[in-house]
């Protein structure tokens, strides 16, 4: 199959831009090369692991092949070969179930490692989300979510090594880690992949507070004391490595560099900017002391599921359009409030606006995280200038992939400077 599998990268090409994890899917990429394939299972349906080169981008893709696909399988064709028709395997559930038992130990193939401690069984029947999202996840028999990442980059990947150190602690509020996939590439280890307990019952916190605003709010506080709780474990588990620092210029800097690459040609943003400048420069002097920290690093209200356990904080990947060592690097935790802050505003915007429901949440969820830390509004500073910087990021997205939505951050940037900090 490897050299039919070769023969497949014009095909790949032109399947790769429709594939909402495709990180360029604006554009066709100029060349697809296939690194290494692994094979997981011979016969009829066959599986693949395969390692793709994209425009010198490493992804993971996993191949399946049947001499003839069923109907409720077209959708997935990627290529007619001599040899049968190649599709994407992670939407074959048949495949997916017998996944997990075949990443043995083949020679510089995929490998999975359960956590130590966790019994894992390996047979379970899967399902496949139906929305995919950056990576592809697959629920297996209600119990487990594995989740694929489909870049795939060397180097100690924050969705593992943060769960690892939350499960370790003992953490409520987080999914239980029960193993990892990964793969041996440029002489190091790279994740493919994390299996974790899944939340049968589970609503994300975005469907929630848009299918009614008035239940949500009581919720808010028990989000914030989970939030803060989750800090709190990620400031022990990965202390001795947490910077003090004597003030936050390197936070300012950062800012301010995000949104020189950001907001060049936006020019909705260009009268903002000396107050935007302004605001990012009263970080440096906001008092301290100061100790960065892992955070969440992608902190919205769509990675935090209601459960009859209550709230879970999930997907700790960071920013996946950044390079692993920005997503590793330590911040501030009030950046993940802050974009939960924005996430707040975005739900209050969605059908009929509510402002006041947002200032509500947003009180009622800084006065939970300050049952457990410091409050949040005790740095104003920093808040405004974190809220402001995402709120950039969200214009910019917007613009790009959903212009209709790009009023609801440019008005929140006009209304945090408007109102100060
Ligand atoms: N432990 C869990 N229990 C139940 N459902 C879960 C669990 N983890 C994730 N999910 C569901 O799977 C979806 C995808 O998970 P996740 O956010 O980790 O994936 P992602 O591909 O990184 O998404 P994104 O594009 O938002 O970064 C979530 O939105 C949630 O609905
Ligand atoms: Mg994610």
């Amino acid at each position: 199959m490897t050299t039919a599998v070769d023969t497949l990268a014009g095909a790949l090409a032109r399947w790769l831009p429709a594939q909402r994890w495709y990180a360029a899917k604006d554009r066709e990429p100029r060349e697809v090369l296939v690194e290494r394939v692994t094979p997981l299972l011979d016969g009829d349906p066959a599986l693949r692991h395969v390692l793709l080169l994209v425009d010198g981008e490493r992804y993971q893709v996993l191949l399946g092949r049947r001499a003839a696909l069923p109907a409720a399988l077209a959708g997935a064709a990627i290529a007619d070969t001599p040899a049968g028709v190649v599709y994407a395997a992670t939407r074959d559930g048949e495949l997916m179930t017998r996944l997990l038992g075949r990443l043995r130990a083949a020679p510089r193939g995929p490998v999975f490692e359960p956590e130590p401690g966790a019994r894992v069984a390996l047979d379970l029947p899967a399902r496949v989300l139906p929305v995919e999202q950056s990576n592809t996840s697959l629920v297996l028999g209600d119990r487990y979510i594995l989740k694929l990442f489909r870049r795939v980059l060397p180097g100690p990947h924050p969705d593992v090594e943060l769960h690892r150190a939350l499960r370790a602690a003992g953490t409520p509020h987080v999914a239980r880690l029960l193993g990892a996939l990964t793969v041996e590439v440029d002489g190091g280890r790279a994740a493919l992949g994390v299996l974790q307990e899944f939340l049968p019952d589970a609503r994300d916190g975005w469907a929630l507070a848009t299918a009614d605003r008035t239940a949500f709010a009581p919720e808010a506080a028990a989000l914030g004391r989970a939030v803060a709780t989750v800090h709190g474990a990620l400031a022990d588990a990965f202390g001795p490595r947490n910077p003090a620092v004597p003030d936050l210029s390197d936070t300012a800097d950062r800012l301010h560099r995000r949104f020189s690459a950001l907001a060049g040609g936006i020019p909705e943003l260009a009268p903002f900017e000396p107050a935007l400048r302004a605001a990012f420069d009263r970080v440096r002097t906001a008092p301290g002391p100061f100790t960065l920290q892992r955070v969440h690093g992608d902190l919205h209200l769509g990675q935090a599921l209601r459960s009859g356990g209550g709230w879970t904080i999930i997907d700790f990947e960071g920013e996946p359009g950044q390079p692993l060592a920005e997503r590793n690097a330590p911040r501030h935790p009030l950046q993940d409030v802050a974009t939960m802050l924005r996430s707040f505003d975005y739900a209050a915007h969605h059908g009929t606006a509510d402002p006041d429901w947002a200032r509500r949440v947003r009180d009622a969820f800084c006065d939970g995280y300050a049952g457990v830390l410091a409050d949040p509004r005790d740095q104003p500073a920093l808040l405004h200038a974190l809220e402001l910087d995402k709120a950039v990021y969200e214009v910019a997205y917007e613009r790009a992939n959903r212009p209709d939505w790009t009023a609801i951050p440019l008005g929140a940037v006009s209304r945090l400077l408007g109102a100060g900090s």
